[in-house]
Parts: structure tokens; sequence; C-alpha cells
């Protein structure tokens, strides 16, 4: 597996199988359920015996079980009571359910205090569009009204995962791009763009699965061909510190006014403590002025995104309150970054 960047799956033990009395209890008759040898090795190569492995996305407790079998602590929120109940029910089948936290919830709606920290995130997301008929409940993402909906609600789940997953640990979600109708959406790539806001990029990997030869379905949200496993990891990124000083210099000679805070500021008066993970601005909360240093740093060739979006210019300074910065990435041939974080609201 380590070896590979792709993982070729031919066939799911009964031994593990989601049981078919639970899956009958489910109201979508347990699909998407992953398989239980899809997340072992990366159990086995993202975390030590002891760990503890948590799965935002609970689903039907693949997750927990391929970790729990691997002798790590499992944690995990599910919005789904029912399945809920079925997670307890299916590792106290496995003589497992010891060792496992289970919240009845969305982990961005709970607080600090409600799961113990983690040193792997891994789950597989709740597609979008796929005709939920359980419980409604306000933060089911299997119920998002829309496209954008969806990506937000995916935004929040990992950023308040982020929080919980030691330094240093991996956050890996498997997904696939997935078809409604005759439109392809994008799903793993824009989910791959969020999680790069959050975390750093390490890997993706292929999981592929077999099919049977007269299987004529077109119907790509159901048919899990390939999905990716897309690993993230939270570590400080590594910026080019020359040419960051550099570009403030510059922004300064343009005649941009800014305050510089945190980090960058400490490093310059301490070139010898922890190296920054970018520089961090403040600056008026005038349009005008903003939309001119954003040109200004468009035109350097910096990449602008306010979350993860990408940022559109004339700015319309409206529609990004409660957002707080605004992010500058420059990244050159040789894969050197500096990167501004540009505060405009307290
Ligand atoms: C793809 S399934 C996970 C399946 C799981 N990996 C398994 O094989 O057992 C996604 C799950 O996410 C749950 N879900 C949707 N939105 C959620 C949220 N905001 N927080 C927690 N769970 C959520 C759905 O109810 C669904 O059970």
């Amino acid at each position: 597996m380590a070896s590979h960047s792709w993982l070729m799956l031919d066939h799911e033990s009964p031994r593990y199988r989601l049981p078919d009395d639970l899956r009958a209890r489910d109201p979508m008759g347990g699909r998407d359920c992953g398989w239980v040898e899809q997340m072992l090795p990366f159990v086995r190569q993202f975390s030590q015996p002891g760990d503890t492995v948590f799965d935002p996305f609970a689903g039907f407790g693949t997750t927990l079980l391929a970790a729990r079998l691997e002798g790590r602590l499992a944690s995990g929120c599910e919005v789904d009571a029912g399945r809920i109940d079925l997670i307890r029910e299916r590792l106290a089948r496995h003589a497992l359910a010891q060792g496992t936290t289970l919240l009845h919830g969305s982990c961005d709606a709970l607080d600090d205090t409600a799961f113990p920290p983690f040193d792997l995130c891994l789950t597989n997301v709740p597609y979008f569009g796929c005709g939920w008929t359980g419980a409604p409940v306000a933060s089911q993402l299997y119920d998002s009204q829309s496209y954008a909906q969806h990506l937000d609600g995916l935004r929040s789940v990992f950023h308040r995962a982020r929080a919980g997953l030691r330094e240093g640990g991996a956050c890996i979600a498997m997904v696939q791009n997935i078809r409604l109708g005759d439109r392809v959406l994008p799903l793993a790539f824009d989910l791959a763009r969020i999680l790069g806001s959050l975390f750093i990029m390490e890997e993706e990997r292929v999981l592929i699965y077999p099919h049977e030869s007269n299987d004529t379905s077109t119907d790509g949200r159901t048919d899990r061909r390939h999905e990716y496993a897309l690993v993230f990891r939270k570590q400080r990124e590594r910026i080019d510190l020359q040419a960051t000083a550099e570009l403030l210099d510059a922004l300064r000679a343009q005649g941009h006014t800014f305050t510089l805070l945190g980090s960058f500021a400490r490093w310059l008066k301490d070139p010898q403590g922890t190296p920054p993970a970018d520089a961090d601005i403040c600056v008026d909360a005038d349009p005008q002025r903003l939309d001119a240093l954003l040109q200004w740093l468009r035109g350097q060739g910096f990449a602008l995104t306010s979350w993860g979006d990408p940022v559109s210019i004339p700015l319309h300074l409206g529609s990004y309150r409660g957002r707080y910065y605004f992010r500058a990435d420059h990244i050159d041939a040789s894969g050197a970054l500096v990167r501004l974080d540009i505060c405009y609201e307290q």
C-alpha cells in the first residue's frame, strides 16, 4: 500500500460486511456503506496502536470498526439517530464497542470537550443529491438544498475536525466525483480545494472496485468504480521567508498601508524563533483600498481566495463579511510559496 498510489479492492469480506438485518433497518438500505478493507490500510499506515481515529461522518461505523480491529480507539459523529443505533449494534456484534466514543450530531455544532483529541481523521463524505429518505435534520448534508450549501457544510465539518486533530496528524477523505442527471459535479476536486485551505496536501490515492462486465448502469452516483482517498496533513506551511519579506517591502513602496501582525512580525524581531507559516497583515475595511491592494497582488501573480473560494475583483466586500481575511498565495516554478493573509475585520 505505502508504495502504491492505488488500491485494488476485489471483494468485501462477509465477516466485516454490514450485516443484512442491519442494512434492512436503514432508510437507504445501507447505500454508500464503505468496506472495512478500504479503511484498514489507511488505519495501519497513518496511525499507531492505541491512537484515536475519528470519523466526522460515521455512517454505518465502517471506519470505527476498522480502527477497533487494528487496536486503535475510535470516535465518530453521526447526525442520523437510526445510524447511531446501528453502529452501536454492529460494533457490539464484533465485541468492539468498548473503546469507541459515538456522538450524535455534527461535529461543528459540538464544543471542544465533546470528543477527545485524535491522531487520524478518516472518513467517507456524504454525497450531494442522493435523495435522503431518512429523518430530516438541519445539519444532514445528504439533504443539502444546493451544491454550494453542501460544500459549505463539508468545509465547516472539516474546519472543526482540524481543531481536534493533533499537529502532524493526517486527515483522509474518501470521495468520488458525482453524476446528477447529465451533469458531472467535481465533488472530489472541490473537496480537495476546501481541504487544501485547512491542511497541507500530501497525496491522492485511487481506490478501484470490481464491476460486473455486463453492468451497463450510467448512474454515477451509485456506481463506485473508483474513488479518491485525499490525504492531507495538519502541519505548518513552509513559506519562502525572504520573498515574503520582500513582498511586504514592495507593498509599502506601492503605498499600501497595513499593520504587520503575528508570527511573521515576531520572526522579523527574532529570526532564530519558529519560522512563520504566512505573513498576517491588517488593513482598513475600505473597499476601494482593498480592491487596489488585491488588484496589485493579482497583477503580481497571486491567487486570491477566501476560505478556499476564489475571490473576484472588483470586490463586493459585503459578501465577504464574517470571513475576516483574504489569502494571497504565490507559488513559483520551483514550488516556493509566498503567503499573505489580509485581515479586514477584527
Ligand atoms: C457516506 S456516509 C458514511 C458511511 C461510512 N463511511 C460507513 O461506511 O460506515 C455519510 C454519513 O454522514 C452522515 N452525515 C451527513 N451530514 C452529517 C453531519 N453534518 N455530521 C455528521 N454526520 C453527517 C450521514 O447521515 C451519513 O450516515
